[in-house]
């Protein structure tokens, strides 16, 4: 068994001036808000869920992005309901959210 059920990388890269990344796209408030669901939800820890900031995870197109390990299901968001929706459904009762999933094609 894996240290953590589900392990979720938030990319947070901030390029420079001019350039678009998830940085410009809410990516921080994302993350923050999903660190206090889960922990809310009671399932933060070993066993249960980890919630990481990250650096370029080179899918900026479909930006802002994050990732869930080890079912490697990624994910592109708007707002907080989003990331609510993806605690709930995915992080608490594993049923990924399919209509918030970035296409696979989505590159840099
Ligand atoms: S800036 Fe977020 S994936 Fe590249």
């Amino acid at each position: 068994m894996s240290y953590y059920k589900h392990h979720v990388f938030f990319c947070l890269n901030q390029r420079e001036p001019g350039q678009d990344c998830c940085a410009n796209h809410g990516a921080q408030a994302a993350f923050d808000h999903c660190k206090q669901a889960v922990k809310a939800a009671g399932l933060a820890g070993p066993g249960g869920v980890r919630v990481n900031k990250a650096g370029c995870l080179d899918r900026c197109a479909g930006g802002p992005v994050a990732v869930v390990y080890p079912e490697a299901v990624w994910y592109t968001f708007v707002d907080s309901a989003d990331i609510d929706e993806i605690v709930e459904s995915h992080l608490k009762n594993g049923r990924p959210v399919e209509r918030l999933q970035l296409p696979p094609t989505v590159g840099r």
